[in-house]
């Protein structure tokens, strides 16, 4: 059965998956609806990523509403204003490192952020079925695997950052609003993103954009930990499909189902990149150093996706080579925003180019 959504609240919405998402839902889908975008704009959130979604689709379809998550009397007013009958939460602090060196924020925005928001979705649903809260979190919650195995939805939580175990507590909440109180939510559980729009302080963009300007690349340990990279667009689409047509209750794991050593992706984006500027990769690879290991470094990810793909029929679309030439290409073309992002002109970007919604 699919839901048959108008108005939809995405948390998160300027930051890299959010709007991604965004832009997936309003181009590519046949939804006619409403999208209401609400964003504290942290460091992670930047509006330079909708922009063009702004001129393209008039305040009908798209709107902005700067908002901490954790205002419950802001998502209570949110939730009513616009009328919204599915909630798209992705709103976080996103980044393992950061939550070694500073865990507060990830505890108040991931758990008592969820917390509110859940309680704005029951206060204005009540018993309604035909509504959804999906929450969007990660496979780090169930810790880290050895040589062999995958992460299935059945796997016992085992989270080991701040960060996981955040996401992992807001998990929780979820589960609990549906046995409770019946709230109709689904959760999905995903691997690793790349992609346009990401923030310089994930691997792969840090990456790519040292290469780019000749600086150290910083390989963690011995570099052999393995992540399993998923396309930020195949993302979306598990995303639409769960909330069209997931069911209330249940979790679906999304991933790539391409499991790759770190210093193997480093590796091959110093290919990529020396292809794309004509030039030998080794000067690239001399780049390369290895520091010291992440405190807790999880060794292992690496995603059992078959419930989705069998129940909802979503698959990935963009093998990993192909995704990180796009990538890489979207870096090279997009200098302004990288420019803007690196010396922090995008805050000041939003304050010029955004004075209305
Ligand atoms: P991101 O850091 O790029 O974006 C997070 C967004 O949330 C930013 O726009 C930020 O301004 C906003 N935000 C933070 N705190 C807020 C608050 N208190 N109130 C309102 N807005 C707030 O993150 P991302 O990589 O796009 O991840 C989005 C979601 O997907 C997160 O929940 C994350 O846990 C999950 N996830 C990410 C990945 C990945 O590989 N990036 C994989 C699986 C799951
Ligand atoms: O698995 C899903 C998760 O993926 C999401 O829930 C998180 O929000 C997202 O940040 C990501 O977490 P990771 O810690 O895996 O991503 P990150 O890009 O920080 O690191 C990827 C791998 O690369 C990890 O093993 C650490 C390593 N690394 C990372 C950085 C930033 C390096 O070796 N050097 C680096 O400079």
């Amino acid at each position: 059965m699919e839901r048959n959504l108008h108005n939809l609240l995405i948390t998160g919405g300027a930051g890299f998956i959010g709007s991604n998402l965004i832009r997936h839902i309003l181009r590519a889908t046949d939804f006619t609806g409403r999208i209401v975008n609400v964003d504290k704009l942290t460091y992670a959130g930047n509006l330079e990523n909708l922009a063009e979604i702004r001129n393209e689709f008039g305040a009908g379809r798209y709107r902005f509403e700067r908002a901490d998550i954790c205002d419950q009397e802001a998502m209570n007013n949110l939730m009513r204003k616009y009328e919204i009958d599915a909630v798209i939460h992705l709103a976080a602090e996103s980044h393992v490192d950061r939550s070694i060196v500073g865990p507060a924020d990830f505890i108040t925005t991931n758990i008592y952020g969820t917390f509110s928001l859940l309680e704005a979705a029951r206060a204005l649903w009540g018993d309604r079925h035909d509504v959804v809260f999906h929450h969007v979190s990660t496979d780090e919650v169930f810790g880290s695997l050895g040589a062999n195995g995958y992460f299935h939805e059945s796997t016992p939580y085992a989270p080991r950052s701040p960060y996981s175990s955040s996401k992992a507590s807001s998990d929780h909440l979820v589960r609990a609003y549906f046995h409770t109180y019946r709230l109709p939510v689904t959760l999905s559980n995903c691997s690793n993103n790349y992609g346009p729009y990401q923030f310089p302080e994930k691997l792969i963009p840090l990456t790519v954009l040292n290469l780019l300007s000749g600086k150290e690349v910083p390989v963690y340990g011995d570099g052999k930990h393995v992540r399993d990279w998923l396309y930020v667009a195949d993302h979306a689409a598990a995303l639409w499909t769960i909330v069209r047509r997931g069911t209330a209750g249940e979790s679906y794991n999304v991933g790539g189902e391409n499991e790759m050593e770190n210093i193997a992706v480093v590796r091959l984006l110093c290919d990529i990149i020396a292809a794309a500027k004509d030039r030998p990769s080794e000067p690239y690879k001399k780049l390369i150093a290895f520091v010291k290991d992440r405190p807790g470094h999880d060794r292992r990810y690496a995603v059992n996706c078959d419930k989705i793909k069998r129940e909802l029929g979503w698959k990935q679309s963009v093998r990993f080579e192909e995704g990180l030439r796009s990538t890489v290409q979207w870096y090279l073309d997009n200098s302004g925003w990288v420019e803007r992002v690196k010396t922090g002109e995008y805050k000041k970007w939003m304050e010029e180019n955004y004075t209305h919604r």
